[in-house]
């Protein structure tokens, strides 16, 4: 016997009917029929349950992408036979990183074979970027192609360690009725790409559109069927892409990897080494956080005097009215007229933030290059300031004090008042709660009233 239902695709609220509009979530044509063998049920054998010791360690062996941020993104790299759904913009470059990673796939694991499907661009197109790239390899096979029937016999066929699926949008199933990309169509070749990627023991990376209010698109469902969504999106500081984890049946959601687009494709962010000799007037350090990364940056000033006209303000990668802020808080609590200055400040490298936690360390720039003393590159100087000349900071130093310490930074610059969290780190702490602190700290000779 079969019983048949209907089912919303969005909220799963059952109807024995077909219904064009969701009486529980409003959404329009999201039913789908389900029908299953009652009889079938009875037959199928049980399976033997187990207690959680007696089931053996499983072999997770994870592939290296060659690109250490995508590594980090994924929780130290993609889990063998997993499926990864990577979402994001257009042109953000999902593309691009998914064929540099088979290229460093390749070269990392020289006897993998990669299957790269697209339904977005043509085999000339792929070979193009490949070609701009430097990855044109032999055991990367392209094939430009939209119909899931046959994507699934051509990975029957070569059985490939790697399928990349560029994009699960364009690919379409004749076995549904719709059109590619709708709700239909996205659940059922999803479902087909998992059953046949576990089953064949293919590792599969599939490239997911995102609507317009930044998810997914496609039914939520979608996400829960596979094994580790990720977005790649553009965040805070400009110029920047951010791979973020949303889900991971592997690893933590924790970690993000950040990149650049350049002229040869994406460039890793790491860390940049600082000269920690190189003290000059109106630099400082900082801090911004990327999810749970900290980047560390630097700001520079520039205070000149102007003698023909009000001093200008110029500022890249800050926001102009947080510096004329910052400068009308020197003015009030520091009684130092800057109103005859041009003061251009800046945030090296192309990085732009809205962060607050930078507030201090633009003080102090400022400052610097005023008063024409350098600020040591081994401090580190974070911090909040309010209109009222107060600093606050609002940061879980604990979880960046390791980090803060391995970039070789020795002194921290801020109000945390808990000096015991840093005795483990070789970190020393100057605590300062005001503006004339901060002055006499940085500057003893030019002490504040
Ligand atoms: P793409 O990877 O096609 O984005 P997506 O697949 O997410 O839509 O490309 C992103 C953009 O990056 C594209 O506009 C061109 C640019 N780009 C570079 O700047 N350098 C490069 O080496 C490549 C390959 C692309
Ligand atoms: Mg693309």
């Amino acid at each position: 016997m079969t019983k048949t239902k209907h089912v919303c695709n969005e909220c799963n609220y059952i109807s024995t009917q077909w219904l064009g509009k969701c009486p529980a979530c409003s959404e329009w044509n999201t039913f789908q029929e389900e029908s299953k063998n009652v009889n079938a049920e009875k037959s199928k054998s049980l399976k033997k349950i187990k207690a959680l010791a007696e089931i053996t360690s499983v072999d997770e062996k994870r592939y290296s992408t060659g690109l250490y941020e995508f590594d980090r993104g994924l929780g130290g790299g993609v889990v063998k036979d997993s499926l990864t759904l990577i979402g994001g913009d257009p042109g953000i470059g999902k593309s691009t990183l998914l064929l540099q990673t088979c290229g460093n796939i390749t070269k990392l694991y020289p006897d993998i074979k990669i299957v790269y499907i697209s339904g977005e661009e043509s085999e000339s197109q792929i070979y193009l970027r490949s070609k701009r790239l430097n990855i044109l390899k032999d055991n990367i096979f392209v094939l430009n192609e939209t119909s899931l029937e046959d994507i699934l016999m051509i990975l029957k066929e070569t059985k490939p360690t790697f399928l990349i699926l560029d994009s699960i949008q364009t690919t379409i199933s004749s076995e549904v009725k719709g059109s590619a990309g709708s709700i239909g169509q996205i659940k059922e070749t999803t479902f087909e790409l998992m059953n046949h990627s576990k089953n064949l023991g293919i590792t599969s990376i599939l490239i997911g559109h995102m609507t317009k209010d930044g998810h997914l698109a496609g039914p939520k469902l979608l996400e829960h069927m596979v094994d580790t969504v990720i977005h790649f999106e553009l965040d805070s500081c400009e110029g920047h892409r951010v791979l973020r984890s949303i889900k991971n049946r592997f690893g933590t959601t924790c970690e993000v990897g950040i990149f650049q687009m350049s002229k040869e494709g994406l460039d890793q962010i790491s860390t940049k080494k600082r000269n920690e000799n190189s003290n000059r007037f109106g630099s400082a350090w900082t801090i911004v956080l990327e999810g749970n990364r900290s980047i560390f940056i630097e700001i520079q000033s520039l205070v000149n005097e102007n003698k023909s006209s009000f001093g200008r303000r110029i500022c890249q990668g800050v926001d102009q009215t947080k510096v004329n802020i910052l400068i009308a808080i020197i003015e009030k609590y520091l009684n130092i007229s800057l109103s005859s200055f041009d003061i251009f400040v800046n945030i090296t490298e192309g990085i732009s933030t809205k962060s607050s936690l930078i507030d201090l360390s633009i003080i102090a720039s400022i400052l610097s290059s005023y008063f024409l003393i350098p600020i040591s590159a081994n401090k580190i100087i974070i911090g909040e300031v309010g209109l009222t000349g107060s600093i606050r900071t609002n940061l879980n130093i604990e979880k960046r004090i390791s980090e803060i310490s391995s970039n070789g930074f020795t002194r921290l610059i801020s109000n945390i008042n808990s000096e015991s969290i840093l005795l483990e780190s070789n970190l020393t702490l100057s605590e300062v709660s005001s503006l004339a602190q901060l002055v006499k700290n940085l500057f003893p000779q030019k002490l504040a009233a």
